[in-house]
């Protein structure tokens, strides 16, 4: 059986975003917008891109490798002819991000938003392991009603198959799968939908060992504050 987002035609996914009682697609744009400026890094991963929603934010003058990462072909080729302008940046990338994870690059920046839902905590965990990023920018969806998570509209039926797999979010579960693997959170920021839903962003940094705190020390670059982070998680009063 393959993946039921092998089988949702881009224009349904996008038109049901953008409809008024959905009004996903347009808050993700203004999120991505930031995700983007947010962090001193010039490479960015965006794990599941869909149609790239948000890629006009890029600035080649900031990045110099932008992946999108989808199991779905046609996104991606979508995707391509979309952001043409980007060629030479961005990369696309058909992986499977519960199975192939072994074929992703690295990237300092990961963007995850609304696609936890549908690798679920462990296949995302094993793919950050991997992509070794310093950032971690996530959306996920808080639905006040379990049964009905994927909002009412004419596409509906497009979805029907994803039941098969969802993974219900949580603030916490995400917060200490990125824990137990040594990512500390940043930043929270909710954002209220229509139909008793909301987007929760969650950003992670990850957390400084005790040796890149001791070599710090003796860098031209001298990162006061995240030694203090270290200092705090690790524990280390040795140092400086
Ligand atoms: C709900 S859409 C989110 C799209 C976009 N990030 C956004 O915020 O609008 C989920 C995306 O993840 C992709 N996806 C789902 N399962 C995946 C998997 N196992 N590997 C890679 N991509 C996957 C889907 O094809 C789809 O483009």
């Amino acid at each position: 059986m393959n993946n039921p987002w092998e089988d949702i035609k881009l224009d349904d996914y996008e038109n049901h975003m953008s409809l008024d009682s959905v009004k996903q697609l347009q808050t993700m744009n203004a999120i991505m917008k930031e995700q983007f400026e947010d962090y001193p890094v010039d490479t960015a991963m965006i794990f599941g891109i869909a149609g790239g929603n948000g890629l006009e934010h890029v600035s080649t003058e900031k990045y110099s490798k932008v992946y999108g990462v989808d199991i779905n072909k046609d996104y991606l080729n979508a995707v391509s002819e979309r952001y043409k302008n980007l060629f030479g940046v961005l990369e696309c990338l058909q992986i499977d991000l519960i199975n192939e994870k072994e074929i992703i690059p690295k990237s300092q920046l990961v963007i995850a938003n609304l696609v936890i839902e549908y690798i679920g905590y462990q296949a995302f965990r094993d793919a950050i392991l991997r992509v070794k990023p310093e950032y971690v920018s996530c959306v996920i969806q808080i639905n006040k009603d379990d049964h009905n998570w994927v909002s009412d509209s004419p596409y509906l039926h497009a979805f029907d198959r994803l039941d098969e797999v969802h993974f219900q979010m949580e603030e916490q579960g995400l917060k200490k799968t990125m824990e137990e693997i040594g990512y500390q959170v940043l930043t929270v920021e909710s954002y209220d939908l229509p139909n008793g839903k909301a987007l929760l962003r969650i950003d992670f940094k990850k957390k400084m060992k005790y040796e890149e705190v001791y070599l710090s020390e003796f860098s031209d670059v001298f990162y006061v504050e995240e030694k203090n982070v270290a200092r705090y998680i690790y524990g280390i009063d040795e140092v400086g």
